[in-house]
This record gives structure tokens, C-alpha cells and sequence, in this order.
């Protein structure tokens, strides 16, 4: 629908369109066949009213940005202080993929980063859950925060699968440090299921909205975490959604955030917003450039830093 809003987003479109530098994640393979020219805009206000510009039907994984939902979860299900003595919140200063954990306790740094991320996998449900059950849990609590049924991308899944070396190492340490005790091969193929969720950027924006809306899907009403869950998972996309570009993205744009390596960027505004970008060439901390630049024009332009 057309509407002031809409326009001025289409405005955005355009004025950020030839920032074209960045590669495409060419680690996962099925991401480096990505279409680099996709681009689409979505905000969500935390009253449910939705907009979104560009290749709005346009479906991406989540990658990454899975990352904060999942954490959400495993608040909720097991408790911000079994969660908290196994995965910290400080940031690491290290790339996403690096072997970042605390000395002395061995928790990982945050859960923002791979080796936390994949900490907090294993948490889901309860010990004693299998992998599917891991998988089904979380798909659930993702397709209510997008108010739809999501999917995974099975060929996103069955790629990063035959690439996941690294990530297979670092489950392999975790379960060495007595982290969690289902087995580590079964544990990565559920993070990799889950970072192959697919979504669009009006999901996205909506998922970020019931964030900043205290955890209530601003759509269907449904409280879907407590607001104390809401505001942690918020606290931790300041200091570490966006790896060790963090510092600079929050002095810059000011709106907590999380990105992903198949090029999207969430951003949820407490009590406004929330926002999704997606256009898949990356800097090199793997964030979606052009998202970038959308985010600084509509920080400015509109006012939205927090501080
Ligand atoms: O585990 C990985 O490497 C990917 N599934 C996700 C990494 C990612 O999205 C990093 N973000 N920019």
C-alpha cells in the first residue's frame, strides 16, 4: 500500500542503491549463487502497522540474525541464570567465527558470536532433548514471532552442512569443556538448520518489532517472551550484534542490531521499531554493506538514535 511512509522508503531505496562494494559469502556456498542486486526496506511500529520496499517477496536464511531469537528461547526455557553460567555478554573484539571464549570458565563470550550461538543451540528445550525436537522448538517460536509458518532452506542446510569444519571444531571444544552433553555433529546441524530459516524483510522487521514491543507480537497480540527476556536479548545485539563492528555501528546508527552473512540486518528501536534490510554483499566483518548505509540514512534522517 502506498503511504508517505512507503514512499520515503522508496526514496531510501535509491538514494543507497550504488553503494555496490562488498563480496558476496562465498564460505556457504549456495550464498555466493545469491542474486547481489536483491534489496528490499521493512519497518514494523510496535502498533502492528507494517511497510516494506524493494524485492519485499524476496526470501532469504536468517543466518546469524537467528542468533537472537534462539537466545530468546533458551531464556525462556531454561532461565536467565543457567544461561548466563554458560554463555557470557561481554564482546569478544573477535571476528564471528573465532574460538572466543572467557578464560579461566571457558564460556564462550556471547552468544551473538558462532561459538556461543552454538552453546545456546544445545540449550534448547531441556539436556535431554534430541536434535529434532531442538529444531522443531525453535521453528515454532520463530514462525509466531513472524505471525506465519516459516521453513528451513534445505538447500542453504545441505550446504553449509558440507562446509561446517569450523564450526564442528568449535562443538567438538565446547562438549571437551563439558558445555553440554548431546553429541557435537548433532548439535552444529541444528544451528546450521536454524541459521537456514528462511524469511523475508517484513518477517524481519516484524520479528523485530515483538522486540521492541516488550516481547508481544504487535500482529497477533500473543506475548511470546517476558519483557525482561526482550530487553536481554536487546542489551546484547548493543554490544555485540554486529561482531567487532559493534562500537562503531552503535556510536553511528544508535539502534541495537543483529546481521546476518546472507545479507540481512535487523534492527529493533525499543518501544518504536522494528526494521529489516536485506542486500547480500558484505564487508569484511560479514555485514551486508548497502543495509549499513539504509540504516545511517534512516538513523539520521529520522531521528532514531537512541542516545
Ligand atoms: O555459522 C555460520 O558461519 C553461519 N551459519 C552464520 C554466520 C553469520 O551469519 C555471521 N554473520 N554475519
Amino acid at each position: 500500500m502506498k503511504s508517505p511512509v512507503t514512499d520515503y522508503l522508496e526514496d531510501l531505496l535509491t538514494s543507497t542503491r550504488d553503494e555496490n562494494s562488498g563480496e558476496l559469502a562465498a564460505y556457504i556456498p549456495e550464498l555466493a549463487k545469491a542474486d547481489p542486486n536483491k534489496f528490499a526496506i521493512a519497518l514494523t511500529t510496535v502498533d502492528g502497522r507494517s511497510y516494506a520496499v524493494g524485492d519485499v517477496d524476496h526470501e532469504f536464511s536468517l543466518q546469524s540474525i537467528s542468533k537472537p531469537f534462539a537466545y530468546a528461547l533458551a531464556l525462556a526455557d531454561r532461565g536467565l541464570s543457567h544461561v548466563i553460567s554458560k554463555v557470557g555478554v561481554e564482546p569478544s573484539g573477535e571476528a564471528f567465527n573465532e574460538l572466543s571464549v572467557e578464560e579461566g570458565t571457558q564460556r564462550p563470550d556471547n552468544p551473538m558470536i558462532n561459538v556461543g550461538a552454538i552453546a545456546i543451540h544445545s540449550m534448547l528445550v531441556s539436556d535431554s532433548a534430541g536434535q529434532q525436537e531442538r529444531i522443531d522448538h525453535l521453528l515454532d517460536f520463530l514462525s509466531r514471532l513472524a505471525g506465519r509458518q516459516l521453513h528451513i532452506d534445505q538447500s542453504v542446510f545441505e550446504s553449509e552442512k558440507e562446509t561446517a569444519q569450523r564450526n564442528l571444531a568449535m562443538a567438538h571444544m565446547l562438549k571437551s569443556f563439558g558445555l553440554f552433553e548431546a553429541e557435537a555433529h548433532e548439535v552444529v546441524e541444528g544451528y546450521i538448520a536454524q541459521c537456514a530459516i528462511k524469511v523475508n524483510v517484513q518477517d524481519l522487521s516484524i520479528m523485530g518489532a515483538t522486540f521492541a514491543n516488550g516481547g508481544v507480537q504487535p500482529i497477533t497480540g500473543e506475548q511470546t517472551v517476558d519483557s525482561i527476556v526482550a530487553r536481554q536479548v536487546l542489551s546484547v545485539m548493543v554490544s555485540a550484534g554486529m561482531y567487532d563492528g559493534s562500537g562503531t555501528w552503535f556510536a553511528q546508527v544508535g539502534i541495537p542490531a543483529k546481521s546476518g552473512v546472507s545479507g540481512g540486518v535487523l534492527g529493533v528501536l525499543p518501544s518504536q521499531l522494528g526494521i529489516g534490510v536485506f542486500s547480500p554483499r558484505l564487508d569484511e566483518k560479514g555485514n551486508s554493506v548497502r543495509s549499513i548505509e539504509v540504516f545511517k540514512q534512516l538513523s539520521a534522517q529520522m531521528g532514531l538514535h537512541m542516545m
